[in-house]
């Protein structure tokens, strides 16, 4: 007697389908349960003999042996119990064959015999539909999350018994249904945000325009009080909607993070800011069972590294790859885990200690101080950030006076076209911003006239830049020329993308 199951793990942000298959012989009454498995898949066995006998399934003495394949990937988690309790029914022949033949069955059981929710639903059920999966059986509170897929059914189930009469077709469960659209207009509605009301700071507001148009990394120094985390959070209201591949991408990450509430997707484009105590696995990701972290979390939106000193220096440090790659790579003995991690790093920082620094008037630091906080951040990271700009204090008259300040919709509208260029100009290309351009295809996509050439040269010359630097130019007068819909790279477009480069010289130059 022997009969087959299909459940499925996550591999780095993928649902993996794992065959569940039991065994029944003669023999002394054990419970055996082999594949290459984790310490909780270990005690699903406990789990699931439990759960069988307070659902009321009576099973003679016999031999139960319970493989899970393919064998050389590790088994983690809760997810495989109700699967494995399936197919014990199904080898004694509680349950035909034949109707767990195209059916993934994932769920956690508990020892009364109802079912748990689990994380990572969404992307596994993802998996089985590309597979041919006609079916899934999922716990009830993550039916949304995987109806969300579509082109497959699934059915949110509660109990081990309501399981069984489910697939013996005792009874009926509609499957779960999501109206995307519907959900999707209803995301549309007003943002609690918008940069209408930050008053002043055009300068800033300016390099905010052009670091979104791109995506490109974001340092703000500045004063307490001078609005840099105002204008941090205000960032995700001007950057273009979501697509609903966007939202499927960034929710299957939430899934597996277990941070996916009752709607089963993420519909605002993610904003991240991690508390500067944050350990480097909870910042990148990790854990013996590798999670994504914070920057993953972030993926296609704002990681917000508020007070940028105050992180722990190592912390920061391990963001340096991910944030070139795009992705974080979690090597374990056996595997390697591979997690998304398109973010717009955006950070913001006191210059000092006290903060003032170099107002003279109301900052008291030594140069020594001042210079040892600055050198929390390293030149590497200080170079992952394309602009670097100061934020100065609003006075508080013109808090006061009532200016019409420009509305997020509308700075949007501007950076639409920015994109909307960059769409067309590296179709078929693999990039998708000018923040990803590579020194080679920056030779490709940003051609200077002489004139230009010389004005850039003569620039790094005198500021004694680096050729990473000179490249970070580039690509930002490459944005710049974008918002202006010009093709050509011109004078007015390098000076300014200069100018965001020259105040980490004023700040960590000689
Ligand atoms: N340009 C502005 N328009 C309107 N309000 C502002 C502006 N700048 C600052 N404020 C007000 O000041 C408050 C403090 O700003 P914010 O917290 O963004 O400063 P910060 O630069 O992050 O300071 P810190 O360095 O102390 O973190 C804001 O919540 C807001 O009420
Ligand atoms: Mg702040
Ligand atoms: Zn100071």
């Amino acid at each position: 007697m022997f009969s087959k199951a299909y459940s499925a793990t996550i591999h780095g942000i993928d649902g993996l389908i794992v065959s569940v298959e039991a065994d029944i012989s003669e023999g002394l009454p054990i419970f055996d349960m082999v594949g290459y498995l984790g310490s909780e898949v270990k005690e699903a066995r406990e789990r699931v003999r439990v759960a069988l006998k307070n659902s009321g399934f009576r099973l003679p003495p016999k031999r139960i042996t319970v493989n899970l394949s393919p064998a050389d990937i590790r088994k983690e988690g809760t997810v495989f119990d109700l699967a494995v309790a399936i197919a014990i029914l199904a080898a004694f022949g509680r349950i035909p064959d034949e109707n767990l033949k195209d059916i993934l069955i994932i769920g956690e059981l508990s020892l009364d015999g109802s079912i748990r929710k689990v994380n990572g639903v969404l992307p596994i059920v993802y998996s089985a539909q590309q597979q041919g999966f006609a079916k899934c059986i999922v716990p009830k509170e993550n039916a949304k999350e995987g109806a969300v897929v579509g082109n497959i059914e699934v059915y949110g189930v509660s109990s081990l018994k309501e399981v069984v009469a489910l697939l013996n077709k005792e009874i009926d469960i509609a499957p779960e249904y999501v109206d995307i659209i519907k959900i999707f207009k209803t995301n549309q509605e007003e943002d609690e945000l918008d940069f209408s009301e930050v008053a002043g700071q055009k300068a800033a507001k300016r390099a905010i325009e052009i670091a979104v148009s791109g995506m490109h990394n974001l340092l703000m120094i500045g004063p307490p009080g001078s609005g840099k985390t105002m204008l941090a959070k205000r960032i995700p209201t001007i950057m273009p909607e979501l697509s609903f591949d966007e939202s499927l991408e960034i929710s299957k990450i939430y899934s597996i993070a277990g941070l996916l509430d009752q709607e089963g997707l993420i519909l605002k484009r993610p904003f991240r800011a991690p508390h500067h105590t944050i350990t480097t696995s909870a910042l990148v990701g990790g854990g013996h069972n590798p999670k994504p972290g914070e920057v993953s979390l972030a993926h296609l939106g704002v990681l917000f590294l508020d007070e940028l000193p105050e992180f722990h220096k190592k912390t920061i440090e391990v963001l340096r790859q991910p944030l070139e790659d795009k992705t974080v790579t979690i090597s374990r003995l056996n595997a390697s885990f591979r997690f998304p991690a398109g973010v717009m790093l955006v950070a913001a920082m006191n210059p000092c200690n006290c903060g003032f620094y170099p107002d003279r008037n109301r900052c008291n630091c030594s140069i020594n101080e001042v210079k040892r906080y600055l050198n929390r951040i390293s030149q590497p990271l200080l170079d992952r950030f394309d602009l670097c700009i100061e934020a100065l204090p609003v006075k508080y008259q013109d808090l006061d006076r009532k200016m019409e300040e420009e509305s997020s919709e509308e700075i949007r509208r501007r950076i639409h076209g920015a994109r909307a260029m960059q769409i067309e100009r590296y179709r078929g290309q693999n990039i998708l911003f000018n923040s990803q351009l590579s020194p080679r295809s920056i030779k490709n996509y940003c051609n200077l006239d002489n004139k230009e050439k010389k004005l850039l040269e003569q620039a790094c010359d005198k500021m004694n830049l680096s050729a990473r630097a000179y490249h970070r130019i580039l690509k930002v007068a490459r944005t710049i020329a974008d918002l202006d819909q010009s093709e050509l790279i011109n004078c007015k477009h390098i000076s300014e993308a200069i100018c965001y480069r020259s105040l980490d010289q004023k700040y960590w130059g000689d």
